[in-house]
């Protein structure tokens, strides 16, 4: 799909159904978790994966208080895109409660008062930053987006094939349709402000290539982070699988013909914490 204009790209996406309706949620076998062995390696990367979807709506705060965010088009999408997100973290947190693992009532609010205060600060400056640079910086937030979501459906991709449980492949699924969406969105945004003007596409490069950074990290302890991509990216195929599935991609941006950031940093991260996991 190539489209001309960021009205053509949000028409699209508001023309997706949702994956998880309210329908889908209740059909989801959840009697049925228990039948099905699960991997406990697993459950720390699905209570990070929850958390990270549950903060998508601070991100999206951050966000609308700059140009980027106050861009009419892609606030229409932050809209739905943040509900969609969280919606992720509450489907996987029934899933965690169905396989034994206790949540509070208020999870939700405890994971977002765990972010770090140097998040918070951190956040200011950048907030501070992009308003510097004005709606240049949008090229380099839409670009950020689209790897942050083509990374979150490629691990729910590898969490699905190794955990192989029936019942969380149907939800992975499900959400992997709408990272899908999201992708499509952030990546078509990109384009087009890549192809907009040089200084756009160079500082857009410049920030991916010096400050790429796995998607929840900053807001979640680093060695969580670490954790996760070791153990869904360290075995079964799963660094080539990121080569075409977000390096090639990422490529065909604007300016990106060569940079292999992503894949360098995910398959740096495997190999300095296969060790641990390999002892635990
Ligand atoms: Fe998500
Ligand atoms: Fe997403």
């Amino acid at each position: 799909m190539t489209f001309e204009t960021k009205q053509e790209i949000l028409d699209w996406y508001e023309n997706q159904p949702r994956a998880l309706t309210d329908d889908f949620i209740r059909n989801i076998p959840w009697n049925s978790v228990k039948d099905h062995a699960f991997d406990r390696k697993f459950i720390p990367v699905l209570l990070y994966m929850r958390d990270v979807e549950t903060l998508t709506d601070m991100y999206y705060r951050e966000l609308r208080r700059t140009p980027t965010g106050r861009d009419p088009v892609i606030s229409k999408f932050m809209e739905r895109w943040g509900i969609e997100e969280v919606t992720h973290g509450e489907v996987l947190n029934r899933f965690l409660n169905e396989i034994g693992v206790e949540t509070d009532d208020m999870w939700q609010t405890q994971v977002r008062r765990s972010v770090s205060t140097g998040y918070n600060v951190n956040a200011y400056i950048i907030t501070m930053l992009t308003n510097l640079i004005g709606s240049k910086f949008t090229a380099t937030h839409m670009t950020f987006g689209a790897i942050h979501e083509m990374t979150t459906a490629q691990s729910y991709r590898q969490l699905m094939d190794l955990a192989d449980h029936p019942v969380l492949t149907t939800i992975l699924k499900g959400i992997i349709r709408e990272e899908s969406a999201h992708t499509q969105f952030y990546w078509s945004v990109a384009r087009l402000e890549l192809r907009k003007n040089d200084i756009a596409k160079k500082l857009a490069r410049f920030v991916i290539e010096n400050f790429y950074y796995p998607v929840g990290q900053g807001s979640k302890p680093r060695a969580q982070t670490e954790y996760t991509i070791a153990t869904l990216f360290g075995e079964g195929g799963g660094l080539d699988s990121l080569e075409t599935t977000i390096t090639q991609r990422v490529q065909q941006l604007p300016g990106f013909g060569d940079v292999t950031k992503i894949t360098d940093t995910i398959g740096r991260i495997c190999r300095e914490n296969a060790p641990q996991l390999n002892s635990a």
